[in-house]
């Protein structure tokens, strides 16, 4: 149990890079193709599959100088389902130069498919 919890929180920080890096191959490759979200992004509405998810990695610009963060997390196993909650820091530098940190609660689900961890639903919101 304590590799699966460790695995996933590998897992968990890969996405998290994926997706600070723009590395759609990386991404999709972790996801399943069904995912559901609610992020702030989606104003409200429930997010399914990934075409939503990849407009962003499709902006132009590159990341810069960044660090990505998973602040206290938590590994709850389930059987062939997983949940990884945490508060993930964002640290980046804004347009006239000046360090900000931005920061976001946020639950991850994973499954287990076919032996490999499969994020399946994820929820983000602004940390009150
Ligand atoms: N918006 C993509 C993600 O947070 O997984």
């Amino acid at each position: 149990m304590a590799d699966a919890a460790e695995e996933l929180l590998q897992l968990t920080a890969k996405l998290l890079k994926s997706i600070a890096t723009k590395d759609w191959a990386t991404y999709q490759e972790l996801c399943d193709p069904s995912l559901t979200a609610f992020e702030p992004e989606a104003k409200g509405q429930l997010v399914v599959g990934l075409d939503f998810h990849r407009w962003y990695f499709n902006l132009a610009g590159n990341p810069g100088h960044h660090l990505t963060t998973m602040s206290a997390p938590k590994v709850r196993l389930m059987g062939d389902v997983a949940v990884v909650a945490y508060v993930r820091l964002n640290q980046r530098v804004s347009a006239d130069g000046t360090p900000v940190t931005t920061a976001v609660e946020e639950t991850r689900i994973w499954q287990r498919q076919d032996g490999r961890w499969k994020h399946v639903h994820f929820h983000r919101s602004p940390v009150p």
